[in-house]
């Protein structure tokens, strides 16, 4: 009796020292992480690498563009949703006319009039993709090449990449690191950090086009945005490219000061939405500077910056054309947002605009921050 205790004793001991977890094992149960091999690009592996917090967040990244795949957030219920437009492939991502999902953007976001500028007494060309303009950088901007993954764990994803001189027409070698970080308060965070070995333009930023009701609703123009700008940059309606003066919001469809739905005022808008506001920001913090709401699924995204403009675009482009869509799904017109923290378009030819030019020695370092939560 007394040895059949002892034993039970000692393999209760054993067994329970099994089952329970140390501390050190303890850390170790978190969510999975994970790198999949996602397709290829000639002899380039394409990951996919896919980052996880405790509320069981998902957020899916390639290395090819930087490109954010999916944005998995929870709705009122709890039920996971992914929030932003996306394709079943990589070949979704590399056809043709394929508008800039998810992916990094640079060496310049959004245009360049007549694919060019003055810097220092010297005139650069670049390549030219929208009419004589140059848009995201040119024929191979930031979006279409291979970024190096420097590190990776559950809730960070750190990437770089040289872009050399004279690509797409911009001068010098620019080395460029993005971080991509999850948090455990659902909040992805983008870090662009970035040094010049010459004077060169530089505005990076992310092309995500959100739509938080993750599929139950066609078009965004049911969500309410606001965004904390008095002012936007009016453009011609042709071209796209800033007159180059600074307007105000007030009195017009302009104005998302108040939180209102984006249909609501659409129809005044030549296009649709697709311009940059000027952000109520005295210095370069990181500030709430904006918000979007999907009454449906109760989900809520906060937009910080430390950037001083947001290009507002709604998909007015897209035409339901897009080959291998997540799900097979028509992306008709304004069936995603854009909410792409920057400076301001064609600053290197707007001499009133903030300046956009980094010199060498200096580092360029901006974050943009979208938090997800529900109401
Ligand atoms: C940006 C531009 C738009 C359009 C999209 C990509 O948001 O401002 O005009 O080019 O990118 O389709």
């Amino acid at each position: 009796m007394k040895k059949n205790l002892v034993i039970l004793i000692i393999a209760t001991i054993f067994f329970g020292c099994k089952l329970m977890p140390k501390e050190e094992e303890k850390e170790n149960i978190k969510p999975m992480t994970a790198k999949t091999l996602y397709g290829m690009i000639g002899t380039d592996s394409i990951f996919q690498y896919t980052l996880t917090n405790k509320n069981g967040m998902v957020v899916k990244i390639l290395n090819y563009g930087g490109t954010v795949t999916d944005i998995i957030t929870p709705d009122k219920n709890g039920k996971m949703g992914d929030v932003i437009l996306g394709y079943d492939s990589l070949s979704g991502y590399l056809q043709t006319g394929n508008p800039y999902f998810g992916c990094l953007v640079g060496r310049y976001g959004n245009r360049i009039a007549n694919a060019k500028f003055m810097l220092d007494g010297k005139e650069y060309t670049l390549a030219a993709n929208n009419g004589s303009n140059s848009l995201h950088g040119g024929l191979k901007g930031f979006d279409k090449v291979i970024w190096s993954v420097k590190s990776f764990n559950d809730s960070s994803l750190s990437l770089s990449y040289l872009s050399k001189d004279g690509e797409e027409g911009y001068p010098g070698n620019l080395s460029i690191d993005v971080i991509y970080s999850l948090s455990d308060d659902n909040g992805l965070k983008i870090d662009y950090v970035a040094t010049a070995e010459k004077a060169t333009p530089i505005n990076l930023t992310n092309h995500c086009y959100f739509n938080l009701s993750a599929g139950a609703d066609s078009t965004i123009l049911e969500h309410e945005l606001m965004l904390k700008a008095d002012k936007y940059i009016p453009v011609n309606e042709k071209t796209l490219i800033p007159t180059g003066k600074i307007d105000e919001v007030k009195g017009t469809a302009m104005d998302f000061t108040i939180a209102k739905k984006i249909g609501k005022d659409i129809a005044n808008v030549t296009g649709g939405y697709d311009h940059n506001w000027v952000l109520n920001k005295s210095g370069d913090d990181l500030e709430l500077i904006g918000s979007a709401y999907q009454a449906g699924s109760g989900r809520y995204m906060e937009i910080y910056t430390t950037q001083p403009g947001i290009q507002f675009y709604t998909g007015n482009f897209l035409d339901g054309t897009l080959k291998n869509t997540r799900g097979g799904v028509k992306y008709v017109q304004h069936a995603g947002l854009c909410l792409e923290t920057q400076h301001f378009p064609d600053s290197p030819n707007q001499p009133s605009f903030p300046n956009t030019i980094l010199k060498p020695g200096e580092t360029y370092h901006q974050t943009t921050l979208y938090k997800f939560s529900v109401r």
